[in-house]
Order: C-alpha cells, then structure tokens, then sequence
C-alpha cells in the first residue's frame, strides 16, 4: 500500500488547494497547514470526507511539526498585490521565518522540498521573456518589495539547505496562474475583470493596458509543480503559460466568453506594475517534458461557473 505523505504550507489557498487534490489522486495522504489568512477552509470542503486529508490552522511562521513526511510542498504566503499590501510584515515572515521551518521539517524527515516561488524575483524585469538565469531587477524597499524580497530571500534560504544540509529542494517560479477557487476580491486581473464583466461593471485598466501579462490555468501549472517536485533539478524552473496578451486583450477574451456588455474604465497604473511578463520555458520543457495545454479562452470557459458562483455568493452576502 501507498504510504506517502505530504505536508502541504498553504494547502487551503487557492493553488495549495488544487495541489492538494493532485497529490491525493496521486496516491498521498495531505496534511494542510495553514492559518487561513487569505486562505479558505471552503476550498478543500469537496474533500471533507476524505480521510486522507489533515487540516491543521498553524501559522507556519512559527515553528511547527506534525510528524513524519515524505514531502513538504511550501505554498503558504499571501500572494496577490491587494493580500500582501493588507499583510506586508507576515508576508515577509512567512516567506523568511516560514520557509526555515518549513525547511526544517523536510531536513527532519528527509523529505524533498518544493518552494513556491514566482515571477516576481524578476521584478519589472529588463530581460524579456525571463529565464531563470535573469536575476531581475527588483525595487528593493517600494510597496511591493514584502513580497518580492521575501520570495527572493526564501529561494537563497533554499538554496542553502541544499548546499549546506543536503535537504532535496526543488524552487518553482509561478507565472500568474488562474482558475476556480481564486477569491475574487484579491484584484488579479482574471478574478477583476470577470466580478466587474458579470456584474455589468466598468472593467478596471490601469495604465493604457498595453502591459502584458501570460496567464497559465491551474492544472496545468499543478502539472508542472508535480513534475518538478520529481525531477532532480535544484534550480529554480519557470512554469507559466508563454502566450502573452496585453491587459486589453485579456479584457476582450473576458467580455467575449462572459457575453458581458460592460465597457473598459482607465485608472492610473500603479507603482512598479510590470509592464512585460511572459516566461520562457524551454528549462520545464526540456527537463520536465512540461508545457502548458490550456489557452486563456478555454481556461476562461473553465472557469465560469465557479465565478458566476462566486460573484453571485458574494452579492447576495453584501445585501
Ligand atoms: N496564483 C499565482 O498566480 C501565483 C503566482 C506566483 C506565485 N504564487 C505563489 O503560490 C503560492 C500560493 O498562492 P495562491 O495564489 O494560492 O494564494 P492564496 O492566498 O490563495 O494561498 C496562500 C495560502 O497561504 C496561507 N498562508 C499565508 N500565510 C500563512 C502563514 N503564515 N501560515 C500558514 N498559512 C499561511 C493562506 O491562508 C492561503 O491559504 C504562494 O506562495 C504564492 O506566492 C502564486
């Protein structure tokens, strides 16, 4: 019988989640840790029943341990501009504080280690597309250096378990990923634009749009994830969808498979937005045989229900 088992720092958030629902139908028990910051118990209620499943509220900022795993998958950190802006000082520890112990916890058990990364190392990057071996160009005390330097700091803490505790890590740079579960008020373009398209709102651009952005759906970075947790690569890998659309594009691909008629409404850009982000992946597909399958209409298609839901749960609790 399969007796893997999985520790999984925020398991209750939006990716963690469908982390979750990968590693058990991959044979894993999971335990979750997570305190719920931005996070939702509701996420994970379709796998209440599953016994498999541990759900533990810990703040893996402080130290912790639930004993014996084969693998610690490290995801807990507020991760959208409008969370880590609300929770600046815990998005720096738990991406400091927080990867140490859970690093810890892998050392301990001899377990392989996954950090949740992101294209935010790059910053507003001077290299387009980026590769892994661009090192960014990072604004290092501007409104969104809590996260950017908190995830920078996390891959060197990784980095050194590697080098100086022999610990298995791998480190993932997600590219903007989307799909159910997302919240929709944590002001990502995708969850933005599809509140404001169904509820016949102005859809917000900042700027003119013609920044770029490239939206992976979630199964498909899922499917990343897992292959770089089992590879041998101890570099960081991109995973991300390199189809690059301005944010006026991604504004019409909404309206189209919303059929909304709402109209675009200009706002000022904000400080450090990126004005390009689009990965190149030719590290996950030569190592990881890794590329995304999903196109932004399809994955947009996908995930309609779950927002017409959403958006129609979230009316309903403001009246
Ligand atoms: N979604 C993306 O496009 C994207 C892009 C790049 C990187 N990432 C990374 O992926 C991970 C998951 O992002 P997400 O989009 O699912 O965000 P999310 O906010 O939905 O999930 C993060 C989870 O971490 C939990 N958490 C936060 N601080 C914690 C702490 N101190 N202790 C325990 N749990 C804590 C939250 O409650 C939440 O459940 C994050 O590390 C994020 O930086 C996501």
């Amino acid at each position: 019988m399969n007796k893997r088992r999985a520790l999984v720092t925020g398991g209750a958030g939006f990716v963690g989640s469908h982390l979750c629902d990968a590693l058990l139908a991959d044979g894993y028990s999971v335990v979750v840790a997570d305190n719920l910051l931005t996070g939702r118990r509701s996420n994970l209620e379709h796998l209440r029943t599953d016994t498999r499943l541990e759900f533990v509220q810990q703040d893996v900022s402080e130290p912790f341990d639930f004993g014996p795993v084969d693998y610690v998958f490290h995801f807990a950190s507020p991760a959208s501009p409008v969370d880590y802006s609300a929770h600046g000082i815990p998005t720096l520890k738990v991406g400091s504080l927080g990867t140490f112990h859970s690093l810890d916890v892998a050392r301990k058990y001899g377990a392989g280690f996954l950090l949740a990364s992101t294209s935010e190392c790059y910053g507003d990057p001077l290299e387009h597309p980026q590769k892994e071996t661009y090192w960014g160009h990072v604004n290092p005390i501007g409104p969104r250096s809590v996260y950017d330097e908190a995830k920078r700091f996390a891959e060197a803490v990784t980095m050194a378990y590697l080098r100086y505790h022999q610990v298995n890590t791998h480190i993932v740079r997600i590219f903007n990923t989307y799909g159910p579960r997302m919240q929709i008020n944590d002001g990502r373009v995708i969850p933005n634009f599809m509140r404001q398209a169904m509820r016949g709102e102005g859809l917000t651009i900042y700027g003119d749009g013609s920044q770029t952005r490239s939206f992976c759906y979630v199964s498909d970075e899922v499917e990343g994830i897992l292959r770089l947790s089992r590879s041998d690569e101890h570099t960081p890998v991109n995973i991300g969808n390199p189809n690059e659309f301005t944010i006026l594009e991604c504004a019409q691909e909404v309206l189209a498979v919303t059929g909304s008629k709402s109209r675009l409404s200009h706002e000022p850009l904000p400080q450090d937005d990126p004005k390009q982000r689009r990965p190149d992946i030719s590290k996950a597909k030569q190592l990881l045989g890794w590329e995304p399958k999903i196109n932004l209409k399809t994955g947009l298609k996908m995930s309609l229900d779950y927002f017409r839901q959403a958006v129609g749960a979230d009316k309903s609790s403001r009246t």
